[in-house]
């Protein structure tokens, strides 16, 4: 430690001194965690914004308020992130630089349009950011990390949630819908028999 009160970690970022019963080898391990979710983040707030900007067709009034909605909620999970990245004694990483050099998302398409496109990007987005977001609450759980854990699951039901938004937007019949959950109960069937019959 030293008489600034901040450590390095073995890496370049420090780790400020706190009360917090969490040992620094779990913050740091957590910090990590935090920081590699905050850059893809940031990354998929300034995309959604992007389709914000530059959605068009006939459906452009609800879907540049709908993703205007999921730009602002992403950037309270940018803050909560963030912010408990500094509650555990860390430096939050919050540049667009290193959201553009850390991000988990491919760049956004810049030749799309129409409404149903600009969909299927994000739900394609909201995909991957969902399946990072619940690694994160597992491995901030193993860690013993509960309120961080917590945190990511709060985002987690969220992100859910407009995936969800998102695919109801390209389930346009019954039949599509139908086929797709039953061909996903064949893959957990078959998954489920494999694991057996090892
Ligand atoms: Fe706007």
């Amino acid at each position: 430690m030293g008489s600034n009160g901040r450590s390095t970690n073995g890496k370049s970022q420090p780790l400020y001194a706190t009360r917090i019963d969490l040992s620094s080898e779990i913050r740091t391990k957590v910090i990590a965690i935090l920081n590699h979710s905050l850059a893809s983040t940031l990354d998929l707030k300034t995309q959604v914004k992007q389709a914000h900007w530059n959605v068009k067709g006939l459906q452009f009034y609800q879907l540049h308020e709908l993703f205007d909605e999921m730009a602002s909620e992403l950037e309270e999970y940018v803050d909560m992130v963030a912010e408990r990245v500094t509650a555990l004694g860390g430096l939050a990483v919050g540049t667009a630089r290193t959201a553009a050099s850390q991000s988990i998302l491919s760049e956004y398409p810049f030749d799309i349009l129409d409404g149903k496109d600009h969909v299927i990007a994000l739900a394609e987005r909201y995909a991957a950011y969902g399946k990072l977001v619940r690694e994160s609450i597992d491995a901030t759980d193993e860690l013993g990390d509960a309120d961080t854990a917590d945190l990511y699951t709060e985002i987690s039901r969220d992100i859910d949630k407009r995936l969800w938004f998102l695919e109801a937007h390209l389930q346009t019949s019954v039949e599509e819908g139908v086929a797709a959950a039953v061909s996903e109960v064949a893959e957990s069937k078959a998954k489920k028999t494999a694991k057996r019959t090892k």
